[in-house]
């Protein structure tokens, strides 16, 4: 079957001709039930489309289990934006310029990843940016209940547009965000389970909250004093 000759134009893509093996390897057309349009985009022959995700997320902070995913899904996509939600309802630990910075730094090594935030439906920020794949990680069973309410919404809003789950690594599995704040506030060990600049930043970001909190009381009761002299 030599198709391949009928499309001597086509331009290549930048990891080789893998990609074009699997697309002559495929029936053509697919039927409808394996024909998802994330598969569609991916074997389209003569032009090659380029597949950009969004990683959305709030990483407050970022950690390793986040950095796990990005890498996994930096190999799949030829794009992937992470996304910071601006979430003005939510009362986060870093403020969202802080969680770019953190995630600029520790993406830094990755040549199609990029760092952003946005506001509002992620579906619309998905379209804005052209991106076609939302990628979000489970971890264990209990994530998949939530994960899967919000795909299936997502798809209700903007059919277009495909979930792909991703597994961080074992080791990540019990890990999240909000764990990490409790037990860095708490002054247990986030050895580990963060990038040593977000380790850095939640200790100095404790220390503040520490002091601030120790002269709180003093403050008070010199206030009381003053009332009843
Ligand atoms: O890291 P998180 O907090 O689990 O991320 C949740 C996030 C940001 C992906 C989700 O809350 C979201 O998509 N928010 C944007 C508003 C929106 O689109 N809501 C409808 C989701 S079905």
């Amino acid at each position: 079957m030599e198709r391949r000759a009928s499309h001597p134009s086509s331009p290549k893509w930048p990891g080789g001709d893998a990609r074009r093996f699997i697309a002559l390897e495929l029936p053509s057309p697919l039927p409808p039930a394996y024909n998802p349009s994330f598969l569609d985009l991916a074997l389209t022959e003569g032009s090659v489309k380029r597949i950009k995700a969004i990683y959305p997320g709030s990483f407050d902070p970022p950690t390793n289990g986040h950095l796990d995913l990005i890498e996994r899904g930096s190999k799949i996509f030829d794009e992937l934006v992470v996304a910071i939600l601006r979430n003005p309802e939510k009362n986060p630990l870093f403020s969202v310029a802080d969680r770019r910075k953190m995630l600029e730094a520790m993406t830094s090594g990755f040549d199609n990843v990029s760092v952003d935030t946005f506001d509002g439906l992620t579906v619309d920020y998905a379209l804005r940016v052209e991106a076609r794949a939302i990628l979000r990680g489970i971890r264990a069973i209990s994530d998949y209940e939530y994960e899967l309410q919000m795909a299936l919404m997502n798809r209700k809003l903007q059919p277009g547009l495909e979930t792909v789950f991703m597994m961080p690594a074992e080791k990540y599995s019990y890990l999240s965000s909000r764990l990490v704040r409790e037990v860095a506030q708490l002054g247990g060990s986030i050895e580990c389970l963060v990038p040593d600049l977000v380790e850095q930043k939640l200790r100095e970001k404790i220390d503040v909250a520490h002091k601030f909190a120790n002269r709180q009381p003093s403050a008070g009761k010199s206030k009381l004093k003053k009332k009843k002299l």
